[in-house]
């Protein structure tokens, strides 16, 4: 098998050095070079359309990130950009609230089994610090046990520079899976636990898992009964991609409070917290949750338009039966190879770690990834992929194509 050429990425590198002089890093986060395969990856988008997406440089990709998750159905839904557009034209920021978030609200109540009332908010940050809050005003205690990614404020932080030690402390980290170190985290801080947080249906790069571990998203919901901690879901990765109703209707477990956001509006930024009206109550006194934008309706015109089509074209079925197409042939290919490497995931969230078989783990995990973008498929190399409704059976044939001709590199100049 043949390796590929660089790809030109001329502009994309230029803007990037003209970033660093003017913002701290150049870009943030997890958009940075470093959490691709730097020199290997672009690094400015020029546009999308369905499952693809082109960077300044010409370059065009099959787009198996998905804006880390938001998007759903594809880049560019032709009855989203009328609907938001039509918004625009009426105006969508107000001192005061559009009768769209009224509308939206009754339909997160109808999809959520745990939704009695719901606060809109903006970004999954704000929606899981208002979960958080809410639990912390609910219960009249303070700590959090927390397991997985829930954004970066203060709370939940892995990275705590600029953090207070106080705020830290408060916060207590689980292994998912593992229910017997959940009870023991409950029993040393007995009392003073005010909820639990958890992603249901895991993160891959923690431990790869395929669903949930029989029984213990229960376990985790009668620990919390036990101990008399607020249950929290995050779903703002699973939620309107595992189902409807999130990973909580799925499963069978209903939490007390639960976070959407990412696919809720297909890219634009919305989430929501959802839950008891007992607790989410707080926030009519006690609790304060308010912020200029909240109310902004463009995407919650896209959101209602967002889940029109879902339920009109049924799209979660559509990527769950195209995603388990995807994870059989993935791990036949995986197999074949004869690659260390483990296949991870759901069918809406595939995933491909390098196993730590021997030195050589982090050197095909580069070669790998070098020769799926050069390839023209862009995933990332330390988060799982997602399936959109867009991605046509021909992407997904071409994104395994891609995929079986990068391990048989990886297998060839790194044997096992
Ligand atoms: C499970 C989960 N919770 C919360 C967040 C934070 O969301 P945001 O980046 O929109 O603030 C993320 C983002 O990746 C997430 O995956």
């Amino acid at each position: 098998m043949e390796v590929k050429p660089k790809l030109n990425l001329e502009k994309s590198l230029a803007l990037f050095e003209e970033a660093k002089k003017i913002s701290p890093g150049g870009v943030m986060g997890i958009r940075r070079p470093y959490n691709f395969i730097e020199g290997e990856y672009p690094i400015y988008i020029d546009y999308g359309y369905g499952s693809h997406i082109v960077d300044v440089d010409g370059n065009d990709y099959i787009d198996m990130l998905c804006a880390y998750g938001p998007i759903i159905l594809g880049y560019r839904e032709p009855e989203i950009n009328d609907a938001v557009i039509e918004q625009m034209e009426k105006g969508f920021c107000f001192s005061l609230v559009q009768p769209v978030q009224n509308e939206l609200i009754k339909r997160l109540i109808k999809l959520i089994p745990s939704a009695e009332m719901a606060i809109l908010v903006k970004t999954g940050s704000d929606a899981t610090g208002v979960a958080v809050r809410l639990a912390r005003g609910f219960s009249g205690k303070d700590k959090i046990l927390r397991c997985g990614y829930h954004g970066w404020h203060d709370w939940c932080v892995e990275v705590r520079g600029g953090v207070p030690k106080t705020s830290c402390e408060l916060t207590l980290e689980f292994p998912y899976g593992n229910l017997e170190a959940l009870e023991k985290l409950l029993k040393e801080n007995k009392g003073e636990v005010a909820a639990i947080i958890v992603t249901p249906v895991g993160h891959p790069l923690a431990k790869p898992v395929s669903a949930p571990p029989a029984g213990y998203l229960e376990g985790v919901r009668s620990l919390a009964d036990q101990y008399e901690a607020v249950l929290i879901f995050d779903e703002i990765r699973s939620g309107f991609r595992v189902s409807m109703g999130g990973a909580q209707e799925r499963y069978g477990v209903t939490p007390d409070l639960s976070t959407f956001g990412k696919a809720l509006a297909n890219g634009y930024p919305l989430s929501a917290c959802v839950g008891k009206a007992e607790i989410m109550k707080e926030a009519e006194e006690h609790v304060f949750i308010s912020s200029t934008f909240f109310p902004n309706s463009l995407e919650m015109v896209a959101a209602m338009k967002c889940l029109d089509i879902m339920e009109r074209e049924n799209v979660i079925d559509a990527i769950w039966k195209s995603g388990q197409n995807f994870l059989d042939e993935l791990n036949n290919m995986v197999h074949n190879s004869g690659v260390p490497a483990t296949v991870s995931g759901i069918p809406p969230m595939p995933f491909l770690t390098f196993d730590k078989a021997d030195d050589s783990y982090k050197k095909r995990r580069v070669r790998f990834f070098t020769e799926t973008i050069r390839r023209g498929l862009f995933i990332q190399p330390y988060h799982h992929w997602y399936i959109t409704y867009r991605h046509s059976a021909e992407d997904l044939e071409k994104a395994l194509k891609v995929i079986s001709e990068a391990l048989e590199i990886v297998a060839k100049e790194y044997p096992a």
